[in-house]
């Protein structure tokens, strides 16, 4: 493994923490190339639970350097509390490092955030409110307040002086109570400056010595294929490429580096915030599922919704990311159930289609055409992880084979619990 990306084919939260806590083991370098602390990772290690939103989950294995590339929006203040809060449980941030070109989120995009969404109506995406999307604008338009700024008192204050007006005129337009102040937000973000500098770095310098000193690289995505600025259900998207892509263009590395993409999919679909869901069960079996698969966000706590795997989307995602091999994870969550269901197509009036349509009307308007699986048991899942993929029921290899035959790419790795120890290599 010299080069691997770990991607979602959903909607995010496939398990995509734990799978890349698995495979860091085995890298030197850990980096994150999009979104913020959006995101959000649960790992337990020996029954200690940790939540990540910002650092990658490689942090917990020592050894292993963790990076934070140009590709991500980073709350400072967040990013330095994360790291008082692993240091407090005895992990230490020293291996970290912090894109000089990430931009910087700041209160005006948290509240321009809630002002947005509230603006949008029924277009409103059910924003984490982080100030992701407005963090991202600022950067395409080029008002954004990069890492390095902080380091230049001159252009910070500069370049605040410029966009803060233009902010709070915005603010004061919707008659919105807020005025941010210049100087104090200055003065605030010197002082993350200061606590930040020790980790901050040139990231492309640092992953181009890793590889011509021949050491192993894992790119960690965050959120999954379908929330894709570009091709995810837009504009129920997040505001990054969250696609295998994005790893180069986010860490400032050739294409040609990546040389594995690994692509996780969850045993069923969930989505938090809006947008069309064809597979979405509002029934008792979505609630079977959510409650067995303790589907709340991490990062907002937000139930997620629910439903069957959908093999439109997954095969999508193989598309999109030249999967070269499969996680699947979460398929303890199915047991117990007597019947499991897979969308093959989606039937919309005298239409089927096999392909995404990009009509976001037509999606919402999609039928799920379904195919149905026998279920399969409860079982000892930590020991059966021990025994091998022989000994996995038969009824979830069948539903474990289908996912590879139509997607064509072969499962690495299985997962049927939180913990390390529940995990299979197929
Ligand atoms: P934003 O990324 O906060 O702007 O939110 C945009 C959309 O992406 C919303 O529907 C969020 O719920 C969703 N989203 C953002 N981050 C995640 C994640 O890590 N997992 C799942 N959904 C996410």
């Amino acid at each position: 493994m010299k080069s691997i990306v770990i991607i979602g084919t959903q909607f995010g939260d496939e398990g995509k923490g734990k799978v890349t806590d698995y495979f860091a083991e085995h890298a030197d370098i850990i980096v994150r190339f999009q979104g913020g602390n959006n995101a959000g990772h649960t790992i337990i290690i020996d029954d200690n639970k940790f939540k990540l939103h910002i650092i990658p989950s490689g942090i917990l294995r020592k050894d292993k350097k963790v990076v934070i590339g140009n590709g991500l929006v980073v709350d400072p203040k967040v990013l330095l509390e994360e790291i008082e809060r692993i240091e407090k449980r005895g992990i230490t941030a020293d291996n970290l490092i912090l894109s000089d070109r990430a931009n910087l989120i700041m209160p005006y995009h948290k509240a321009m955030d809630a002002l947005e969404e509230k603006l949008k109506g029924h277009y409103s995406a059910g924003t984490t409110m982080k100030g992701i999307g407005p963090c991202y604008s600022d950067k395409v338009a080029r008002f954004g307040i990069r890492v390095s700024d902080l380091y230049n008192p001159r252009i910070l204050k500069e370049k605040l002086s410029m966009v803060i007006p233009i902010k709070n005129k915005i603010f004061n337009t919707f008659d919105e109570e807020i005025e941010f102040d210049i100087d104090e937000i200055y003065h605030e973000y010197l002082g993350y400056g200061d606590m930040l500098e020790k980790y901050v770095g040139d990231v492309s310098v640092i992953l181009s010595q890793a590889f011509d000193e021949g050491r192993s690289v894992l790119f960690e995505g965050a959120q999954g294929t379908h929330l894709d600025i570009d091709h995810g259900m837009y504009p129920y998207t997040t505001s990054s490429n969250t696609v295998a892509g994005g790893a180069s263009i986010g860490s400032g590395i050739g294409p040609m580096m990546i040389k594995e993409v690994m692509g996780v999919v969850k045993a069923y679909t969930s989505r938090v915030g809006e947008g069309p869901f064809p597979t979405e069960l509002n029934d008792e079996s979505g609630e079977y599922i959510r409650e067995k698969g303790k589907e709340f966000g991490t990062t907002t706590g937000r139930p997620r919704r629910c439903g069957w795997l959908d093999m439109v989307i997954v095969k999508y995602a193989f598309r999109m990311n030249s999967l070269t091999s499969l996680a699947i994870t979460k398929l303890d969550v199915l047991s117990g159930l007597d019947e499991i269901k897979v969308c093959t197509a989606y039937e919309h009036g005298d239409k089927i289609f096999e392909h995404l349509p990009a009509d976001i009307e037509t999606l919402k308007e999609s039928k799920p055409v379904y195919i149905t699986f026998d279920g399969w048991k409860e079982q000892n899942w930590e020991h059966i992880s021990g025994e091998g993929y022989r000994s996995l029921p038969k009824n979830m290899r069948t539903y474990i084979e289908y996912i590879e035959k139509e997607t064509g790419v072969p499962a690495m790795l299985i997962s049927l619990g939180p913990k390390r120890s529940d995990t299979l290599i197929k």
